[in-house]
């Protein structure tokens, strides 16, 4: 009989079957014993995910736990169990007064997904923090460790070379001793970094994101939909000619980053409705699930947004988004 898949945008979408694992043999053995060969996918909360068909296979829910924690003189050492929930382990470092997450508090999802897209807010990305990530590779049963997550915005070696047949097991984060805050981002610029606690900015955090971001629980929404577009400078000063108010984030090599949600904010789009989903009235970045959507309402809004920001401002948006197709992820580029 099929499943439901758990996914923040609380689609009604299904699986084959959806198995959930506590322990690295457990995930070894879905593997091994998928006789029909059916497409198989791991998520940890379904929170950056879109399934825009139900799954021909099974879905893997990663529930493999444990924090341990070491030191050496510079550092804190964490080894986390994929399957812990993000949120927690900050909530954890700060209660325990091992600062360096507090900029990341509320991101929903798993610890395991952490690395894979490189989760980032406040100024802060998670290749700030990294060690290494273990992988297992289902097809051996090796386990590998790796230390370059060639990380990049929203990018790492996790969503390219090991994104088929490899399953984030455990996490490795360093925290430096010598913490110092990062204030870099929108409100948090206004704290003294001499008097400031890792508490407090966890806190501000906190408050921000509750102010603008939908609670999954109650809206059904992915966070941010698309990601930030990068352009070139040139592109950026001929914009900013037309919208001086436009907010850019320079960036190495004369590139600019714009912030997606004004863009599409500028379009008149905050509200805006097809079907069920709608652009949130306070992050017009979010696309949420207001009234009983479908995966098509979805995408159907997804497009209509990203052609409305291409028609205006000649900029082209790239979803944050992973689409599940019915054996596995869509190529989204061609697909919106
Ligand atoms: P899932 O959606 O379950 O999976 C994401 C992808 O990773 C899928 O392709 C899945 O197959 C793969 N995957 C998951 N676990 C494993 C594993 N163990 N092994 C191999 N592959 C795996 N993101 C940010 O970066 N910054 C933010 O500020 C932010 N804010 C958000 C706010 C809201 C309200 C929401 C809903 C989302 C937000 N996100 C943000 C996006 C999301 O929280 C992150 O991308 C998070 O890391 C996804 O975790 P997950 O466990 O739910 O991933
Ligand atoms: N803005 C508007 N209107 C809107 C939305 C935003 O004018 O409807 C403006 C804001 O006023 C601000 C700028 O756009 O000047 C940027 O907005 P915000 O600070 O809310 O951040 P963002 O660029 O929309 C990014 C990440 C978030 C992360 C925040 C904080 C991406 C794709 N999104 O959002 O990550 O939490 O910065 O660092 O990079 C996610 O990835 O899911 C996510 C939520």
């Amino acid at each position: 009989m099929k499943q439901k898949i758990p996914n923040t945008f609380g689609l009604t979408v299904y699986a084959r079957s959806v198995v959930t694992v506590s322990t690295v043999e457990q995930l070894q053995q879905v593997w091994d014993q998928n006789q029909e060969n059916q497409p198989i996918m791991i998520i940890g909360e379904g929170s950056n995910t879109l399934f825009t068909a139900d799954y021909d296979g099974i879905v893997v829910v990663n529930r493999i736990k444990g924090i341990t924690i070491t030191e050496t003189q510079e550092s804190w050492l964490l080894n986390v169990g994929a399957g812990e929930i993000w949120h927690d382990l900050v909530s954890t470092t700060v209660e325990k007064q091992l600062a360096g997450l507090e900029n990341l508090a509320l991101i929903p999802g798993c610890v395991g997904s952490a690395p894979i897209q490189n989760i980032g807010a406040y100024g802060i990305e998670f290749q700030k923090v990294a060690d290494y990530v273990q992988l297992l590779e289902l097809a051996t049963g090796k386990i590998i460790t790796v230390t370059d997550g060639q990380y990049g915005y929203r990018e790492s070696i996790f969503k390219r070379r090991y994104s088929n047949g490899y399953a984030v097991i455990y996490v490795g984060i360093r925290l430096s001793k010598q913490w110092q805050p990062v204030l870099t981002y929108g409100e948090l610029k206004n704290f003294d970094p001499q008097t400031v606690t890792s508490k407090i900015i966890f806190d501000k955090v906190c408050e921000i994101r509750h102010s603008k971001l939908p609670d999954p629980k109650i809206l059904g929404n992915g966070g941010s939909f698309f990601k930030n577009p990068v352009v070139d400078k040139i592109v950026a000063d001929k914009l900013l000619e037309i919208y001086p108010a436009m907010p850019i984030y320079p960036q190495v090599d004369n590139q600019v980053k714009l912030a997606a949600g004004w863009l599409i904010d500028q379009c008149g789009l905050k509200g805006f409705q097809i079907g069920g989903a709608a652009v949130h009235q306070q992050q017009a970045l979010v696309l949420v699930n207001k009234n009983n959507a479908t995966a098509q309402d979805v995408v159907a809004l997804a497009r209509y947004v990203k052609n409305a920001v291409l028609e205006k401002f000649s900029v082209t948006l790239s979803p944050e988004i992973r689409f599940i197709g019915r054996t596995g992820e869509i190529n989204v580029d061609k697909f919106l």
